[in-house]
Order: structure tokens, then C-alpha cells, then sequence
């Protein structure tokens, strides 16, 4: 099979940083026909020293607009993907499906005042490209990014979030923007402590962003952890809100990572 009609492109790693023994991030260059929409991911694939490859779904951090692509991955012990994708360096070979897919964007809600984003661990990923593309700060009146993880030292991208708001074409949306960090297992100043999923039970996530969760104004998108989405989706329900279809609007847009 030639490249040219094979479904996938071959890029090339340009930097790994480790967050942790367990998460890192990287960076590879993009073709030039890849296109996506931020929110949407690829699928990767590593190639095996049997000559095997295997395919896994990334969600992509970059902007539509970049250059190259940005990932963030967690490093899952014995994991078939991971154990392979965390071995490669500098100048290896990643293959890129030529096709994005992927629901959590924001054509899921037609409507809206406040964006939600709600994320554990690797799942802060989709909205790292959706804060560094431009549609979200005109669509929205206020945009929180609320990120949970375990322990302080894993949460991701600090800079980019920080300095996101003094990008020149950024600065007048900057009053829109809010980051809630969440650090479950420890406390850590500047961060809430608890689950999303309490902080919303107990009310202390809409007294930090200053706002209610309400059917009317607030849409929300929820990635990561399958569990957490399911308790979070069942919480919102009794507020009556629910997940936005392509025939029936709603409030909700998911993406589960496992
Ligand atoms: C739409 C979509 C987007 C995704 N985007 C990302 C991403 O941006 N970054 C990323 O690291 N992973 C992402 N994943 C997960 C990713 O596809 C793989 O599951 C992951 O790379 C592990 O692959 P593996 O073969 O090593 O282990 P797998 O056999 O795929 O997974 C083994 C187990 O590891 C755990 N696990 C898997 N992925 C994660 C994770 N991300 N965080 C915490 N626990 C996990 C689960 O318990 C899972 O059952 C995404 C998955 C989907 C469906
Ligand atoms: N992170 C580590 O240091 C570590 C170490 C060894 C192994 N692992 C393995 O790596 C995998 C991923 O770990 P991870 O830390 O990235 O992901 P994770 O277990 O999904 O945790 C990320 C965040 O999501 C929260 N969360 C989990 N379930 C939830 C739910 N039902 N409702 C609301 N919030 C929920 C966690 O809170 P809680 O803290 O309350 O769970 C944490 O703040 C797991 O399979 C884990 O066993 C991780």
C-alpha cells in the first residue's frame, strides 16, 4: 500500500516533557491536511517491535491553528498504547489517523451564557484546544475550567493556562475566564479540595466561580474519568439539565476517556 492512500500520515516526535513518573506531554509535527476541530481528537498509533501497531484515541491540546500537534498522556502500567508511546523520544515515528473525530466541541450547544468545562486528569486535554482557539471566548460569557486531579503536582499546563489570558488576541475576553483547580488527595493552596462531584453536590464549585449551574444559562462539558461523568451527569439531571443531542438540545456534551 502506498502512503498516499493509507489512512494514516507518519510525523515525527519534536519533544517530550514528564509531569510525573506517570504523565507527560509531547509534541509532533502536524501534515499539513490534518484537520480538526478544537475539542476533537486523533487517533495515534505506535508502531510495535513485532511489526504490530496499535491504535489509541488522543484528544488534541493544541490550537486548530498551530503547526504542530500537542498531547497530554498518562502512562498506564502494563498499558498496551502507553507502555510503547512513553519509550519513544526526540525523532521517533508516531503515525496520525488523516481523519479527527470527535463530539465535544462547541457546535454541541446552539445556545448558552456560561461554558463549563469539567475534567479529571488527562481529560483537561480538549479544552486546552478549545481556550486556544478564538470561538469560544466570543460565544460565552464566562468560561470556567475546573480540573481535578489527585495531587497537586499533576496538574498540567499551569503556564499555558496562566498566560492563556495575556495572549495579545485574548486580552479583552480575559474578565470571562476562570480556573478552578480541584487536588483530591491533598490540600494545596489556590486549589479546591474534593471532587467535582462533591464541590457541586456541596455548592462550593458555584461559589467559587461566582455563578449557578442552571438549564438556562450554563452549558457543560465533562471529559475524563467515565465514572466521575456519569455521577456528575446524574447530579445535573436533578437540575434538570441533560445531554445535548443533534435532534434534542441540551446542556451536556461528554467524552469518556475508558
Ligand atoms: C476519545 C478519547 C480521547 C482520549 N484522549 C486521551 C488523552 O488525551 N490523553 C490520554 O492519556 N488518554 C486519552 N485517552 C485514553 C487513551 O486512548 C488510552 O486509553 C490510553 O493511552 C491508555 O492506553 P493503553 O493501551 O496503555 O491502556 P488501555 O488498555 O487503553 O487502558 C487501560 C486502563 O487504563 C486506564 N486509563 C486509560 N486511559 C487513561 C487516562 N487517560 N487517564 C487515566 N486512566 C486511563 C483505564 O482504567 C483503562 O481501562 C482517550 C480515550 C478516548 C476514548
Ligand atoms: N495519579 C496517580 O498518582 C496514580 C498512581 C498510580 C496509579 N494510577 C492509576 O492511573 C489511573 C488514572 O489516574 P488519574 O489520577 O489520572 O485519574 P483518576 O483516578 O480519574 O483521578 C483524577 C481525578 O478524578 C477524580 N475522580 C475519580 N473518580 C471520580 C468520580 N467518580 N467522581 C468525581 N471525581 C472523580 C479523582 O478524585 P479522587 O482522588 O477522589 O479519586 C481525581 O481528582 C488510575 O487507573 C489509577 O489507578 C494513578
Amino acid at each position: 500500500m502506498t502512503a498516499s492512500v493509507e489512512k494514516f500520515t507518519r510525523q515525527t516526535l519534536l519533544d517530550v516533557t514528564p509531569l510525573t513518573p506517570s504523565l507527560f506531554t509531547f509534541r509532533m509535527t502536524r501534515d499539513p491536511g490534518f484537520r480538526f476541530i478544537a475539542g476533537q481528537f486523533a487517533r495515534l498509533g505506535v508502531t510495535k517491535a513485532d511489526g504490530t501497531t496499535v491504535w489509541r484515541a488522543y484528544s488534541v491540546v493544541s490550537s486548530p491553528f498551530d503547526e504542530f500537534l500537542d498531547f497530554f498522556s498518562i502512562v498506564v502500567p502494563g498499558g498496551e498504547f502507553t507502555s510503547e508511546l512513553s519509550r519513544l523520544r526526540k525523532g521517533d515515528t508516531l503515525l496520525v489517523e488523516k481523519q479527527a473525530v470527535g463530539y465535544l466541541t462547541l457546535d454541541r450547544f446552539s445556545d448558552g451564557r456560561d461554558l463549563w468545562m469539567l475534567s479529571t486528569g488527562t481529560g483537561v486535554a480538549p479544552f486546552l484546544s478549545i481556550l486556544q482557539d478564538f470561538e469560544v471566548w466570543e460565544k460565552f460569557e464566562r468560561i470556567i475550567l475546573v480540573y481535578s486531579v489527585r495531587e497537586a503536582k499533576e496538574l498540567a499546563y499551569q503556564e499555558l493556562i496562566a498566560e492563556l489570558t495575556q495572549r495579545e488576541y485574548l486580552a479583552e475576553y480575559a474578565h470571562k475566564f476562570q480556573f478552578i483547580a480541584t487536588v483530591t488527595r491533598e490540600e494545596h493552596p489556590g486549589a479546591l479540595h474534593g471532587r467535582i462531584t462533591t464541590l457541586i453536590e456541596n455548592g462550593e464549585l458555584e461559589k467559587a466561580a461566582g455563578v449557578a449551574l442552571t438549564p438556562e444559562y450554563s452549558r457543560v462539558m465533562i471529559c475524563g474519568n467515565p465514572q466521575m461523568i456519569d455521577d456528575t451527569r446524574a447530579l445535573l439531571k436533578t437540575r434538570d439539565m441533560r445531554l445535548a443531542l443533534t435532534r434534542k438540545p441540551g446542556q451536556i456534551a461528554v467524552e469518556n476517556y475508558w
